[in-house]
């Protein structure tokens, strides 16, 4: 629509003849005149109607789209969430009549319903201001990371979905029938984005992730996205955990720069930085869990969901001002057959997890770089070498030492937004039970 203007561009145009549109948001009828508040991409505004212009719509329900011109004058009445101006309406034009009352109300602040209903509705809810916002801001995560990625001259890489062999273990995955072969949906782009360091030595990307989750939990969804890291010639893994929290500052950065607006919305303080990501052997981790709460899980080979939120909310906040801290040195019978183990104690590996205001929402670590090492950990992890053919042939045919990280996109999105389920942050999310829409 060429002649058109956004709600937010209005106070500029104080006195002069404008054409805006977008849909009804909410609608006073006074009977000789009424109150339309039309909505945009950019705000919303308050338009006069007269008793013709009310006429038009008799019939019709909220989210009618509307174009209308008219003037920009200044508003008489004040409403919070609209502009400081009007468009007192000279003619309507009804570009899209819509019938059928909304399922969901979704002109309030919240849209009060559950979350399964919200969910259900979901193509018309997003609509809602706060809801739309979470969106925003997780756009704003991927250009900030992108925007560090470039600087470092790494190349983007658009990874396979449908592959032969499974990355990361365990019986957690889709499988898929193809042309009568059997085929499985990635669990991640692990095995891709190392063999790319074989060719561009560092790559990142945004990768789709399924995972055939056997329960609903609020921080796991069956279908994710993972923003991929993987780099060479590191000295180690300090390198890698370097990376990962300077992507981070700077996606949060770009959060507070593209998203003021949505965050003040969304009524959120992004979580504190400090300055620097403290960082914790997984042992010290659990004496630490073990001495602030007096609950004793040094025994066990992870984090349990309750130490990381403690760890992040708790511990971290108060000894080194941040919301984030990486864990490292998980037991290598925790970790995939491409961690590296460490070289002085052959239990543990040279991994890491950043846990974020929350929960975990990166893994990362060292990989094996030499041949006949991988052959060696694939086949103590009882997997058969030969069905890893392709991606031997980059260790076989040489690859530096390197390693890197995959950072959970809905899951970095619900923590540093505090929401309390993961499917909040997901546009359109799968879980064990939801397909649709
Ligand atoms: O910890 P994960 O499984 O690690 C990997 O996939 C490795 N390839 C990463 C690497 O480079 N070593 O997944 C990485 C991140 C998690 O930290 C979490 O943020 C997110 O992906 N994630 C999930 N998000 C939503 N639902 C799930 N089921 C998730 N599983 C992992
Ligand atoms: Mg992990």
């Amino acid at each position: 629509m060429k002649e058109r203007f956004f709600v937010r561009e209005l106070p500029e145009h104080l006195g002069q003849e404008v054409v805006v549109a977008g849909w009804l948001h909410r609608l006073r009828d006074l009977n000789k005149f009424g109150f339309a508040i039309l909505r945009d991409r950019t705000g919303l505004v308050q338009v006069v109607l007269d008793s013709t212009q009310l006429e038009q719509l008799k019939g019709l329900q909220l989210e009618t789209v509307l174009k209308i011109t008219g003037t920009v004058v200044k508003k008489q009445s004040k409403d919070p969430q609209a502009e400081e101006v009007e468009v007192q309406a000279k003619i309507m034009e009804v570009l899209s009549p819509v019938t059928d009352v909304l399922p969901i109300e979704i002109n309030k602040d919240d849209v009060e319903a559950q979350l399964d209903s919200i969910l259900d509705h979901r193509v018309t809810t997003l609509r809602n201001l706060k809801q739309r916002a979470i969106f925003r801001v997780q756009a704003a995560l991927v250009h900030g990371y992108r925007a560090y990625m470039e600087r470092q001259g790494f190349t983007e890489i658009f990874f396979p979905v449908l592959a032969g062999a499974a990355s990361e273990g365990g019986a957690e995955f889709f499988k898929v029938d193809y042309y009568g072969r059997e085929a499985m949906l990635t669990q991640s782009a692990q095995l891709y984005k190392q063999m790319m360091v074989g060719v561009y030595e560092g790559v990142y990307g945004l990768s789709y992730s399924f995972r055939a989750e056997k329960f609903a939990t609020s921080r796991h969804l069956t279908e994710f996205n993972q923003f991929e890291f993987e780099v060479g010639f590191v000295d180690g893994m300090e390198d890698i955990m370097a990376y990962a929290e300077a992507s981070l500052r700077e996606m949060l950065a770009t959060v507070e720069r593209e998203n003021t607006s949505e965050l003040k919305l969304l009524n959120v303080t992004l979580p504190p930085l400090g300055e620097h990501f403290p960082c914790v052997r997984l042992k010290e981790a659990l004496q630490f869990y073990k001495e602030g709460t007096g609950i004793d899980e040094t025994k066990e080979p992870d984090l349990s969901p309750a130490a990381e939120k403690w760890l992040s909310t708790v511990w971290a906040p108060h000894t080194h001002g941040s919301g984030f801290v990486f864990v490292t040195h998980y037991p290598t019978s925790k970790r995939p057959f491409y961690t590296a183990v460490d070289p002085q104690n052959s239990e543990e590996t040279l991994s890491f997890d950043l846990i974020g205001f929350g929960s975990e929402i990166i893994s990362g670590g060292l990989r094996v770089h030499r041949y006949d090492e991988q052959v060696a950990r694939l086949k103590a992890k009882g997997l058969n070498p030969a069905d890893f053919e392709d991606y031997l042939a980059m260790h076989k045919y040489g690859i530096p030492p390197e390693g890197g990280f995959g950072m959970g996109l809905q899951r970095l999105t619900q923590n540093i937004l505090g929401l309390a389920n993961i499917k909040e942050a997901t546009i359109f999310p799968r879980d064990v039970q939801r397909l649709r829409p």
